[in-house]
């Protein structure tokens, strides 16, 4: 058995977890920082780094606690290695979690594991399973590549050829902003608050799907790419008048509702298609979907149907594991480490996204 302690800390939330062989999840502890940045309706980066200074700590402790295996003085706990999220992220914050791991990684004398975010996002659709499945023999979630993934975050849109769990061939991103980012601005127009995604999704309960037909950016050709600022606009346009400021009134007759369905069924329908498009250019079957927007219930629905449809296997992590997360980070550590990729003490923070 190999337990590996996994950091996250690219962004707004600190995760530390500790998981056996690459799936059975120990401990997983996420300390959100959203109370600190809703009042500016996206994450302030030298807020989210000093609160990760603030709290890592107290959180590796506590899960290690969890574990039932609480820290002491002199003796190093049963962990087996360190997998910390090096990249991307923003670099204030990772820098906090690749420290915070070589600190560890040193005064405990355990390997070093660099995990890329993004590529755990992915590997986190095969991790959080009923116990049965989670204990099924390792080889199996071999089986389940070659996929296509689809990355949908606040930081990240990204459709990926996965031949394997630690290495990812590009297809197609966003050109603009991330669709996570699109739900948190959108929102923001709407006056929904902060994260976005959430708050749409329950207010677009109650609206149509179809009262308004926003345009969908489907680029050029058969482009796997993404782009998302029109629809941001034509939100704000729609709603507040063309050619409107962000600060002009909503119009009265406008329905909050209608509108935030309306956005939430263009944008998820389009990831939907780009995703079948990609299957089809591929010859795949498999596809893999991961990201704090794969939380999105709409978005499910519309994965379950194509996969009904068509046949394709399509995975998605229960959404305490869409978001950032440690889990994913130890999970992905462990197939990093089983093919010796361990980093060294100079592993460094990488703000920028792999391509
Ligand atoms: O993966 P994540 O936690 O952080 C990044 O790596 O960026 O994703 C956060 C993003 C936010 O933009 C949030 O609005 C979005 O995921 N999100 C959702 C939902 N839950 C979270 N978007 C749509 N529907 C949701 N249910
Ligand atoms: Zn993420």
């Amino acid at each position: 058995m190999t337990r590996i302690l996994g950091i996250e800390s690219t962004c707004d939330e600190t995760g530390v977890a500790i998981v056996d062989d690459g799936h059975r999840i120990v401990a997983n502890k996420v300390l959100s920082q959203i109370p600190l940045h809703e009042r500016f309706g996206g994450v302030v980066p030298e807020i989210a780094s000093r609160a990760h200074v603030e709290c890592i700590t107290t959180v590796i402790e506590s899960t290690l606690a969890e574990a039932g295996t609480p820290i002491r003085a002199g003796t190093p706990p049963p962990i087996d290695a360190i997998a910390v999220a090096y990249r991307p992220g923003l670099v204030g914050s990772l820098l906090v979690g690749v420290t915070t791991a070589k600190c560890l990684a040193l005064a405990w004398d355990l390997p070093l594991i660099g995990v890329d975010h993004i590529h755990a996002h992915v590997y986190a659709a095969t991790m959080g399973q009923e116990e049965d499945a989670r204990d099924a023999p390792e080889h199996d979630i071999e089986d389940l590549l070659p996929a296509v993934s689809l990355v949908v975050s606040g930081g990240h849109t990204s459709l990926y050829l996965t031949k394997r769990w630690t290495s990812h061939e590009l297809l197609g991103a966003t050109t603009d902003d991330a669709v996570g980012e699109a739900f948190d601005k959108v929102a923001s127009i709407l006056g929904l608050g902060y994260p976005g995604g959430p708050a749409i999704s329950r207010v677009a309960e109650n609206g149509n799907r179809k009262a308004v037909a926003f345009k969908r950016s489907l680029m050029s050709g058969d482009s796997l790419d993404f782009s998302f600022s029109g629809i941001k606009t034509a939100v704000l346009y729609h709603t507040r008048g063309q050619n409107a400021q962000r600060d002009a009134p909503i119009r009265p007759e406008i329905s909050i509702p209608d509108v935030a369905a309306s956005f939430e069924e263009t944008v998820v329908s389009l990831l939907v298609d780009k995703l079948a498009r990609a299957l089809r250019r591929e010859g795949g079957s498999t596809a893999i979907v991961g990201g704090g927007v794969a939380a999105n219930r709409r978005l499910r629905t519309l994965l379950d149907r194509l996969a009904d449809k068509q046949g394709y296997r399509i995975l998605y992590p229960p959404p305490a594991l869409c978001t950032d997360n440690a889990a994913m980070i130890a999970g992905l550590g462990y197939w990093l480490l089983e093919e010796g990729k361990v980093s060294d003490l100079t592993l460094d923070a990488d703000p920028v996204v792999a391509r």
